[in-house]
């Protein structure tokens, strides 16, 4: 098994993800959200490129109950029902519904991802049961880290090296690529330490000077959750790990949810 980290959104172009597995990172914050929107109980994820699209794409799937999201410069998009926080995700608010979202990032990475012959979405809340999604793939792996408009992003980087680093303990004959060892090496330095993320990251800062800082806490933890949402024809539903959503039940779901690690 090889494995491939693109560090940067600007590889995604010359990237061929056919006949490979890929996972897809954004830890601060979309992929983190999403993750949390299925440990909530939502029905479907629908990632689109802009607002004007959500919008259109939101009265096309009526009646079904669908819910606007995401975010701008970090803000939430005017109009919107939810932004592109973790904490927007609870059994209320989400539970059986389907989001479209968009991202200034995260869902331009998680449309590249769905090229692959099987896609995935990874946080640091989830990545050890990513890993494990990734090796039971048994094909080779890119990990696209969704970065900071176009650049390179901290927080992903360390996310894709505790990717490769854990697949690199599960399979005995994985390769690294030369990114995807740097990757590692990053991942090692800060994985048990990923509150330094707080101060290294750009957009950890950016986030924490909004106010922000709860979803720093919510999304520099590791493997709070055995979810591992899937991509598929354009749309993200709830993959290995998942509860289903029993309509009607949002109290016991909230008291499992609110503990870390409850669905694995
Ligand atoms: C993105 O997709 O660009 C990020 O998730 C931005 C954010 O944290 O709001």
């Amino acid at each position: 098994m090889r494995v491939h980290v693109a560090l940067t959104p600007g590889e995604f172009p010359d990237l061929a993800l056919g006949g490979r597995a890929a996972l897809v990172v954004d830890v601060l914050r979309a992929t983190s959200m999403v993750v949390a929107a299925f440990d909530a109980g939502c029905a479907r994820v629908i990632p689109v490129a802009g607002a004007a699209e959500a919008r259109e794409r939101s009265l096309a799937l009526l009646p079904e109950p669908v819910l606007l999201a995401g975010e701008r410069g970090g803000e939430r998009i005017e109009g919107f029902d939810l932004g592109n926080s973790p904490l927007d995700c609870t059994p209320e608010s989400v539970g059986g519904r389907n989001i479209l979202l968009t991202t200034t990032n995260g869902t331009a990475a998680m449309l590249k991802a769905s090229q692959a012959d099987a896609a995935a979405v990874a946080a640091l809340t989830n990545v050890g049961a990513a890993v494990r999604w990734a090796v039971s793939m048994g094909r080779d792996l890119m990990v696209l880290c969704a970065g900071d408009r176009g650049g390179f992003s901290l927080e992903d980087a360390v996310c894709a090296g505790l990717l490769a680093e854990g697949i690199v303990r599960a399979v005995a004959r994985a390769t690294l690529s030369d990114a995807a060892q740097a990757a590692r090496c990053l991942g090692i330095l800060y994985g048990a330490r990923l509150d330094r993320l707080r101060r290294d990251s750009g957009w950890a800062r950016h986030l924490e000077a909004r106010a922000r800082g709860a979803d720093l806490d919510c999304c520099l933890r590791l493997d709070t959750s055995g979810v591992v949402p899937v991509l598929a024809n354009g749309a993200i539903t709830a993959g290995p790990g998942a509860l289903t959503w029993p309509a009607g039940a949002a109290d016991t779901r909230w008291g499992r949810s609110a503990s870390p690690g409850a669905n694995r």
